[in-house]
């Protein structure tokens, strides 16, 4: 693990017990409707296995579990130890039984059996190489299957757009966030049936892409590091 991921670790770990709280700020009070919104884009009828890489304090498990059935399996994938153990508590809480917690560096998530759905809840700027997490996503997704994502990305075609980029660059400054446009770069560079929505003027981008059967991009290996 290199030193930023290292750094970043540790701040997640500290930010754990008041997770909830702090989300709950810096999304002007946004964040039950930004896990509702990541649910409502499952499509729950072919996910039944769902991978949430940062899931955090299992902030979205509740809304996720609200749009599948038993039969879906959902791994939560967080670094933290802090985070996973309070997701932990809520699972034991809550019986949630078709959900499992992994502490783990979402880069060594094993590949071997291929996701139909993969999250990513204001965790991608929340990473110092998002290209790599993206990589690894689409590494562990399966021919068709859906990515989610949605976090804070920089904006430019409403005229509101640099008032929302400048509220996105000062949250970054607090968060400790890296807002790039590398991530619709990659998206519509890599993945195919993409919906971009806009939540709050574009303080918040929600994405849903699909992974084509074969890559359109031809020069791009999923297990490359950036
Ligand atoms: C801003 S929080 C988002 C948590 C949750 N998804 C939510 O929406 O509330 C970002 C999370 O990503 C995790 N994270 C960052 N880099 C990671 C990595 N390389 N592997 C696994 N988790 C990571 C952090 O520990 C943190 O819990």
């Amino acid at each position: 693990m290199d030193y930023r991921q290292a750094a970043n670790e540790r701040k997640y770990d500290f930010a754990a017990s008041s997770y909830d709280l702090i989300a709950f700020i810096m999304s002007l009070g946004q964040a039950k409707k930004i896990y509702k919104k990541v649910a409502d884009k499952i499509n729950g009828n072919v996910s039944k296995k769902i991978v949430e890489l940062g899931c955090g304090p299992a902030s979205v498990t509740p809304y996720i579990l609200e749009h599948t059935d038993i039969s879906t399996q959902i791994t939560g994938v967080d670094f933290s130890e802090q985070m996973i153990e309070i997701a932990n508590r809520k699972k034991e809480k809550h019986n949630w039984e078709n959900v499992t917690f992994e502490c783990m560096d979402m880069y060594n998530f094993p590949e071997t059996q291929p996701a139909d759905t993969v999250i990513f809840c204001l965790a991608l700027t929340a990473i110092p190489d998002a290209t790599k997490a993206l990589k690894k996503a689409l590494s562990i997704l399966k021919s068709g299957g859906q990515m989610i994502i949605v976090d804070s990305i920089p904006l430019n075609s409403s005229w509101w757009h640099p008032f929302t980029n400048t509220y996105i660059y000062l949250k970054s400054l607090v968060v400790g966030a890296k807002p790039t446009r590398k991530i619709l770069s990659f998206i519509h560079e890599n993945m195919v049936d993409i919906e971009i929505e806009e939540m709050v003027y574009g303080v918040y981008t929600v994405i849903k892409a699909k992974k084509a059967s074969q890559q359109p991009h031809a020069g791009f290996t999923p297990d490359a590091s950036s």
